[in-house]
C-alpha cells in the first residue's frame, strides 16, 4: 500500500453508501425529532476507546456513523428545530461541500485556487449589491457571525490606530477607546472587545426601548460623558436583528451619530442583515448601507450548512491595511498577471476552505427569488405563531418581531408572575428530554421567556401548530394533568 486511496470499486461503494445516508435523511425529514436526549456520559461512552493503531473496515465505520452520529443528530434539518439560530441547510450545499473537499483547495492565494478565488470575489460583490454597499466593497468569508464581528471590529480598530499613529507610538498615554452598542448586542461582541485589548469596561451597553432597540438619547448622553472624561469614543455598533428578539436598531440615526462623532460604524447583521433583501422589510434597514463594516451569516438566512459567515467593508484597502504582512514565501512579485486578489493579504487566516463555493452554488441553483421567498416564509410563520399564541388562553406573547423570532410564555391557568417564570424555566429541560421539538429560552429585560427562531425553509403552518401542541402537552405532564393534546 503506497497511498491512503481505496480501489475505485470500493470507493464507489462507500460514496454510494454515503449518498444513501443522505437520501435516507431526506426521506424522514418531516418527522425528524428536534432533539435526541442521551445523558452526556452515555454519549461520551460511545467514543471512549484507545487511539486506533489499525484502521477499521470503512463500510463498518459508515455504519457506526449512521447509528451514533446521523441517527442521534440534533434535528436542524427538520421542521421541529426552533432553538438558537439553526438553519435547515440546503441540498445544493451538500454537493458543494463534497466537491470542494474532493479538490481540497486553499482559498488563500489566487493561484492556489483561481476559480474559487474569483467565485469568492463574486459572492462578495453580490452581497455588496444586495445590501446596497459600494461596488468596490471588500469582504471575506469567515467561519460565522462571531468571526465576522471580530473582523469588522479589528479593521475599525486598526484604522483608528493608524489615525493615531499607534503602530509607531504604541499605546503609551492613550486614553481608553470606547465602543457603543445596545444591551441586546450579541455576546460575541464582548468577546471581540476583550480579544482586541479594548476591555469590556469600555464597551458601553446602552439601554433599549420597549422594542429592544437602542435608546438614541442615552447613547448620545453616554458619548458626551465619555468625551467629557477624556476617553476616546471610536466605534458604534448597530444591531440589524438581535439574537433575542430580532430587533433592528434605528440604523440610519446611528449612521448620523457615527458621522457626527467620527466613529467607526459597524453593524452586526449576523442574524438579520440578509432579510434586507425583502422589499417588505427594506425600510427597517435604512442606514445599514452607510456602515463601515458589517457582519452577516450565510449559514443563517441563505440556509447554507455551517460554516459560512462574512464581513463586508467599504474597500479592499481597509482589509489590506489591517492584515497585510510581507513574507518571502508568499511574495507575488513574480506572478504572471496583475489583478489577482490575494486573500492572505486581506485576512488573518492563511489556510482557508472554500466557504464561498456553497454560497455561490446556492445562489446559482435556487436564484434570489426563491431564497427571498423562503426568508419571507420564515417571517410569515413566526407571525403565524404569534397569532396562535395571542389567540390561546394558555400562552402569552412577550415580544413581537419584524423578523422570525417569537418570544412567549406558557401561562396555563397560573396568575402569579413568579410562578409563571419558575414554571417556564422548569419546562425547558423537560422539552429537551421529550425532544419532539427543540426550543430554548432567553431573558428579556430580566424576565424569562421561551424563544422560537424560524430559519428553516421546511417549516409549515402545520409544524408551527405542532410546536404549541407539544409545549402544551409537556406542560400538562409537568403539572400532573392528563396527557391531552388540544
Ligand atoms: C445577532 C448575532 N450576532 C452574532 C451571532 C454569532 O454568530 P455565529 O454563531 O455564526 O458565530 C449570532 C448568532 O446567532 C447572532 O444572532
Amino acid at each position: 500500500m503506497d497511498s491512503l486511496d481505496f480501489q475505485e470499486a470500493q470507493f464507489k461503494a462507500l460514496l454510494d453508501k454515503s449518498s444513501e445516508l443522505v437520501l435516507d435523511r431526506f426521506r424522514s425529514i418531516d418527522n425528524l425529532k428536534g432533539y435526541h436526549y442521551f445523558p452526556q456520559q452515555e454519549v461520551a461512552g460511545w467514543f471512549d476507546e484507545p487511539l486506533p493503531e489499525q484502521g477499521m473496515d470503512a463500510g463498518e465505520l459508515l455504519e457506526v456513523v449512521q447509528d451514533k452520529i446521523l441517527g442521534t443528530a440534533t434535528g436542524n434539518l427538520g421542521p421541529h428545530m426552533y432553538a438558537y439560530v439553526m438553519s435547515g441547510g440546503n441540498q445544493m450545499s451538500i454537493l458543494a461541500e463534497k466537491l470542494a473537499a474532493t479538490i481540497n483547495q486553499n482559498q488563500t492565494k489566487w493561484h492556489l485556487a483561481p476559480a474559487l478565488n474569483e467565485i469568492e470575489r463574486r459572492v462578495i460583490r453580490w452581497t455588496a449589491q444586495l445590501l446596497d454597499f459600494p461596488a468596490e466593497s471588500g469582504g471575506v468569508l469567515v467561519s460565522g457571525g462571531s468571526a465576522a464581528n471580530l473582523t469588522g471590529l479589528t479593521v475599525g480598530r486598526n484604522l483608528f490606530f493608524e489615525k493615531k499613529d499607534i503602530r509607531k507610538k504604541g499605546l503609551f498615554r492613550q486614553q481608553p477607546f470606547v465602543v457603543y452598542a445596545s444591551e441586546e448586542v450579541h455576546s460575541c461582541v464582548d468577546k471581540s472587545v476583550e480579544l482586541l485589548g479594548i476591555g469590556t469596561d469600555h464597551l458601553r451597553k446602552i439601554e433599549t426601548d420597549a422594542h429592544f432597540k437602542i435608546r438614541l438619547d442615552l447613547l448620545e448622553q453616554q458619548i458626551a460623558l465619555d468625551l467629557e472624561q477624556g476617553l476616546q469614543p471610536f466605534c458604534l455598533i448597530g444591531n440589524a436583528g438581535t439574537v433575542n428578539t430580532g430587533a433592528i436598531d434605528d440604523l440610519d440615526a446611528l449612521a448620523v451619530l457615527a458621522q457626527k462623532y467620527g466613529l467607526w460604524y459597524h453593524v452586526d447583521g449576523a442574524y438579520g442583515a440578509l432579510a434586507r433583501i425583502l422589499d417588505s422589510l427594506k425600510s427597517e434597514y435604512r442606514g445599514m448601507e452607510k456602515a463601515d463594516s458589517i457582519a452577516l451569516d450565510f449559514h443563517k438566512w441563505f440556509y447554507v450548512p455551517f460554516e459560512g459567515g462574512c464581513t463586508l467593508v467599504r474597500s479592499w484597502d481597509h482589509l489590506k491595511r489591517t492584515y497585510f504582512k510581507k513574507a518571502a514565501y508568499l511574495d507575488t512579485e513574480l506572478a504572471n498577471d496583475g489583478n489577482r486578489l490575494e486573500y492572505n493579504e486581506h485576512y488573518f487566516q492563511l489556510s482557508r476552505n472554500a466557504k464561498a463555493f456553497k454560497v455561490w452554488m446556492t445562489i446559482k441553483a435556487y436564484g434570489m427569488e426563491k431564497i427571498r421567498a423562503m426568508i419571507q416564509k420564515d417571517i410569515d410563520l413566526a407571525q403565524y405563531l404569534n397569532t396562535l399564541i395571542t389567540a390561546a388562553d394558555d400562552f402569552e406573547l412577550v415580544a413581537d418581531s419584524k423578523l422570525a423570532v417569537s418570544c412567549f410564555r406558557y401561562i396555563g391557568n397560573m396568575s402569579s408572575k413568579d410562578e409563571i417564570e419558575a414554571f417556564n424555566r422548569k419546562l425547558m429541560p423537560k422539552l429537551e428530554k421529550d425532544g419532539r421539538v427543540f426550543i430554548m429560552g432567553t431573558t428579556l429585560k430580566g424576565e424569562y421567556a421561551i424563544r422560537a427562531c424560524f430559519i428553516n425553509h421546511r417549516k409549515t403552518k402545520a409544524t408551527t401548530e405542532y410546536l404549541l401542541e407539544i409545549i402544551r402537552e409537556v406542560a400538562h405532564k409537568l403539572q400532573g394533568k392528563p396527557e391531552t393534546v388540544e
